[in-house]
C-alpha cells in the first residue's frame, strides 16, 4: 500500500532556451526581433522609419545632431525632407536590417557591431550616446508596433542594443590600448 513515500522526485528544471553567451539572447529574442523587423524594417516602411527615428533622437538629443555636418544647422523641418538626411537614416537602418539577419549567428553579430564600433570610435562618438540611442529606438518601436508590442519584444531589443554598446567599450579599450602602445617614446634597446 503506498503511502506516499515513493513518489519521484522532480527532475531538475532544464533551461530549454538558454541565452548565447557571447550576445545574451535567447531563441525567444531572436524570433521578436526578427519578427518586429518585419512591420519597423520592411521595404515599404523602413525609409519612413528611419527618418523619423532620427527626427525624434536629434530632437531629444541636439548634440547628436551637431555631429553631422550636413544637419548641424538645419531645423527638424528641414531634415524632414532632407535627401542626405533620408540617406543617412536610411543606412543606419540598413546596418540594423543587417543586425536582423544576422541576429542568429553571433559570430558574425559580432563582426558586424565591432565595423560600425571601430567607425564611430573613429568620429570620436562616446559609448554614452550608443546608450542613449538604445533608449529613444525602445521608445520609438513600443510607438510603432502600437498593439502589436509586448513587453518581451521590447527586452529583446534591449538586450541586443546593450550588448552592441558592450562590443563598442570592448573595442574602445582596444582601440585606446593601441594608441598608446603606438605612442610609446622609442627606446635604443
Ligand atoms: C545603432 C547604432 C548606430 C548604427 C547602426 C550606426 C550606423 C551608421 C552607419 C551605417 C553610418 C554610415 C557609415 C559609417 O560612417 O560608418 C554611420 C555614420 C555616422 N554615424 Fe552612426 N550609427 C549608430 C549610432 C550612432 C550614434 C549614437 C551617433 C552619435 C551622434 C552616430 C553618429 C554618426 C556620424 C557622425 C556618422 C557620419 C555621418 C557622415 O558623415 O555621413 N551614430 N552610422
Amino acid at each position: 500500500m503506498g503511502c506516499g513515500g515513493s513518489q519521484k522526485p522532480a527532475p531538475p528544471k532544464v533551461d530549454d532556451d538558454p541565452p548565447d553567451p557571447t550576445t545574451g539572447l535567447t531563441l525567444k529574442d531572436v524570433i521578436m526581433i526578427e519578427n518586429s523587423w518585419k512591420i519597423i524594417g520592411n521595404r515599404t516602411t523602413l525609409k519612413q522609419n528611419a527618418v523619423g527615428f532620427f527626427l525624434i533622437l536629434f530632437e531629444t538629443y541636439p548634440h547628436m545632431q551637431d555631429r553631422f555636418v550636413l544637419f548641424k544647422d538645419k531645423t527638424l523641418d528641414e531634415l524632414r525632407t532632407s535627401p542626405e538626411m533620408k540617406a543617412h537614416a536610411t543606412s543606419v537602418f540598413y546596418a540594423l536590417t543587417s543586425y536582423v539577419d544576422n541576429v542568429d549567428d553571433p559570430e558574425m553579430l559580432v563582426g558586424l557591431v565591432r565595423k560600425i564600433s571601430v567607425s564611430h570610435f573613429c568620429k570620436k562618438i562616446p559609448a554614452d550616446d550608443f546608450d542613449k540611442l538604445r533608449i529613444v529606438f525602445l521608445n520609438f518601436v513600443k510607438y510603432l508596433l502600437g498593439d502589436k508590442y509586448t513587453p518581451e519584444i521590447e527586452q529583446a531589443w534591449d538586450k541586443l542594443l546593450r550588448a552592441q554598446t558592450a562590443v563598442f567599450k570592448q573595442i574602445e579599450e582596444e582601440m585606446l590600448s593601441k594608441q598608446e602602445t603606438q605612442e610609446m617614446p622609442k627606446t635604443d634597446i
